[in-house]
């Protein structure tokens, strides 16, 4: 595993405040890329503890070659302080992830804006929380912005970018350029509820713990049906180049059935009846959600088809993760 090169340009340097499931994953993060890490947690004893954590984290990582050894020596070179003060007083970037409280998080960002020099870019790893209400708690909200990683954040390459309104287009380019040169992939979306991961795989969940209450499948069956059928596509494909590629038309069909068994929340949308009614149903015509020459369609055919045999390969090499089952 190669190391990564020391990080060059902005951030100079990074604190990291709250070094829980997410503060620490992306703190190894930041720290792996050769960024200078300040971390500090509730108390001076928790932040000492959670560094301790990290290094250990990160040794378990280096053992297991999946990060390169210099990786630990980055993170024994994070820096503690003491309280939110000691740690953003000299930093161009402050990466809050305490717990999702608005009050805990008006005082921080609260605290965080008034000890940061005054050109520093202030991001929230809020999953749900609105970004311009949180964005009324710093004191330059121009500079302020979301920021959602995803668990696990030193494996997981999405992070989902929610500007505020008042966040100025400067600081989110440049957001965006620091996560790929870290080599993330981030997305700029919508200040939603949920934003837009959190509100589809929400859905995702409901519509699975429907199943288990209506007694069609067990927990662990749903898992099985999820991974095995239609989420072995996700690596690769999103929820619109899959229905096209499936047909608009079957999935209006399909829709209908639905509704007419569970109801309302599966009502086809006008958006998709339309596509249909002029004749876009995906690949098959040259058009649905996204619009396709032939060679696009072949070369995506192919190239579908290449992604889901080089997955089944990989997934038959690697032991199953044989662990937990369902609850009597
Ligand atoms: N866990 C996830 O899968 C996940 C994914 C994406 C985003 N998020 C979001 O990230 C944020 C953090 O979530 P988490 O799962 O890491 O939570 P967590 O509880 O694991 O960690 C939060 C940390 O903040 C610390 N903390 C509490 N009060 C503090 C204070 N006053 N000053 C400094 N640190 C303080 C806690 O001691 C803890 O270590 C939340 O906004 C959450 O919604 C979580």
């Amino acid at each position: 595993m190669e190391e990564r090169d020391s990080h060059q340009g902005w951030p100079r340097g990074t604190a990291v405040i709250g070094a829980g499931t997410m503060g620490l994953g992306v703190a190894e993060c930041f720290a792996a890329a050769g960024i200078r890490v300040l971390l500090t947690d509730a108390t001076p004893e928790l932040t000492r503890e959670a560094k301790g954590r990290l290094v250990r984290r990160t040794k378990g990582h280096a053992d297991a070659g999946l990060v390169a050894e210099g990786a630990v020596g980055r993170a024994e070179a994070v820096e503690t302080a003491d309280d939110v003060a000691g740690a953003v007083g000299d930093v161009d970037f402050v990466f809050e992830a305490v717990p999702e409280d608005i009050g805990l998080k008006e005082e921080i960002l609260d605290s965080c804006s008034a000890a940061a020099p005054q050109d520093a870019v202030i991001v929230s790893n809020t999953s749900s929380l609105p970004i311009n209400n949180l964005s009324e708690f710093v004191g330059r909200p121009g500079r302020f912005c979301g920021m959602h990683w995803f668990n696990p954040p030193e494996w997981t390459p999405g992070v989902e970018v929610i500007p505020a309104a008042a966040t100025e287009p400067e600081v989110v380019e440049r957001l965006v350029e620091f996560l790929r040169s870290i080599g993330k992939r981030p997305t700029v979306v919508g200040d939603g509820p949920g934003f837009v991961a959190n509100r589809i795989q929400n859905a995702l969940f409901l519509e699975a713990l429907r199943c288990v209450e209506e007694g069609l499948a067990s927990p662990q069956e749903v898992d099985e049906v999820v991974r095995s059928c239609f989420g072995f596509r996700l690596p690769f494909f999103g929820p619109f180049q899959i229905s096209d590629m499936a047909g608009l038309d079957v999935y209006e069909n399909v829709l209908d059935v639905l509704k007419e068994g569970l109801g309302d929340r599966f009502t086809a949308p006008q958006s998709l009846r339309r596509l249909v009614e002029e004749g876009r149903t995906g690949t098959k015509s040259g058009a649905g959600f996204l619009q396709y020459t032939n060679e696009e369609r072949e070369r995506l055919l192919l190239e579908r088809d290449r992604r889901y045999a080089a997955l089944g390969a990989l997934l038959e090499d690697l032991p199953p993760v044989d662990v937990g089952k369902d609850t009597p």
